[in-house]
């Protein structure tokens, strides 16, 4: 192995090597490029008093562009943090085609517009603001999957009654493979080809150690958080090929997937997430062929009923400790992200996994 990866950099390296004189050793160009700039660097410390600017634009009136220069002066006391507004605003506005046809290619390809779009646990938390984020970002149809049946329901028509759009819920478990299936050829047939699946759908344990953790329990986190992710996966791939359209998935891990939380003890939680984590590159690398994507979005702590249990509140104050923005994330936090991933902006993404998590994973 170590040969073979010296015989690669010999050969890669060959055509940068700089002449050598007689006795000395050949340095890499880039390399030697990149010690002299270095060395330059160190001894230029910056540290200028104003900024010079140039603003290039129209006219106060929006008549003909003029140009300004000017300049900023440098402030060297420490910057404050600017607080981040979290409040939540319950409206939603669907994109409509009058709006997306005046918008610019760059922010066109930002969109899901027309797209059919499937939401698991969209009925609430991160999954229902997602959902609603598809509906602002230009969904043809949204589908909600979730095994509560009231909640499902109930966001169904709320969402339906705000924006206008056909919006249908289906209760299902995402255990059940048979259910997902005809859930899916019913989607297929009321709306066509699904182009996106949002897997939010999962649960939490936490504080068990795993000296004492209920096998069955752990098999049941492990069925829907996992396992899940696989059957809906399977269900709208399939139904993605078949209909020979290109299609991106979306499934909800967790940093917990990457990284081991504190204080708590919640080792089926974080298996279970680094097992999506790699269950998506997996996938992403055998359906690419089929122009089918497969991302994660890898939470942080988030301000979700998932969360808001008197027995974590004590623990509560340690995360946000160790979290840089010194918050939990907002319920619409993920939204941007999910939106980008479903869209044709991240055609060339595929396999990845994106932390959002305020920094935690800084540390
Ligand atoms: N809240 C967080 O801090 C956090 C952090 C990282 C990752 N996540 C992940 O984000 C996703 C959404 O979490 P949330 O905070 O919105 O949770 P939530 O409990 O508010 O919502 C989860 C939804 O999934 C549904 N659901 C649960 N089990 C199901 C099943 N077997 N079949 C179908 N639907 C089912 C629930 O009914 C609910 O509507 C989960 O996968 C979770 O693991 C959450």
């Amino acid at each position: 192995m170590a040969s073979r990866t010296a015989f690669r950099l010999t050969r890669a390296a060959a055509p940068l090597l700089s002449t050598s004189r007689a006795g000395q050793k050949a340095i890499p160009a880039a390399a030697r490029a990149f010690n002299s700039s270095s060395v330059r660097m160190k001894s230029d410390v910056v540290r200028e008093t104003e900024v010079p600017v140039s603003v290039y634009a129209p006219d106060s009136k929006g008549g003909a562009s003029s140009s300004d220069h000017f300049s900023i002066p440098v402030s060297r006391e420490n910057a404050k943090p600017t607080p981040i507004p979290t409040a939540e605003n319950e409206d939603v506005h669907p994109l409509n085609q009058k709006v997306f046809n005046t918008m610019t290619p760059t922010m066109q390809k930002m969109t899901v517009m027309d797209k059919v779009v499937i939401i698991t646990g969209g009925a609430r938390g991160l999954g229902n603001h997602m959902a609603r984020a598809c509906a602002e970002a230009g969904a043809k149809a949204l589908i909600i999957f979730d095994a509560n049946q009231e909640l499902g329901d109930e966001s169904a028509a709320e969402l339906h009654q705000k924006t206008g759009l056909p919006v249908t819920f289906f209760k299902v478990d995402v255990r059940d493979g048979a259910a997902i299936n005809a859930a899916v050829d019913s989607v297929v047939q009321l709306y066509g080809a699904p182009d996106v699946l949002v897997n939010s759908a999962g649960i939490a344990d936490s504080n068990i150690k795993a000296e004492t953790y209920d096998p069955a329990m752990f098999r049941r986190l492990i069925d829907i958080n996992l396992t899940g992710s696989f059957l809906m996966s399977q269900a709208v791939g399939r139904a993605m090929m078949a209909a020979g359209k290109p299609g991106s998935i979306v499934l909800v891990a967790s940093m917990s997937g990457s990284i081991v939380n504190y204080p708590q003890e919640q080792s089926c939680y974080n298996a279970s997430k680094a097992g999506v984590i790699q269950f998506g590159k997996s996938l992403a690398a055998e359906w690419a062929k089929y122009n089918i994507r497969v991302n994660c979005i890898s939470p942080g702590y988030m301000d979700t009923a998932l969360n808001r249990v008197p027995a974590l509140e004590a623990q509560k104050k340690i995360w946000k400790s160790m979290t840089p923005q010194n918050r939990l994330g907002a319920v619409d936090d993920l939204n941007g992200l999910c939106v980008f991933l479903a869209s044709d902006s991240s055609a060339f993404m595929t396999g990845a996994n994106v932390i959002i998590d305020g920094g935690y994973t800084c540390y």
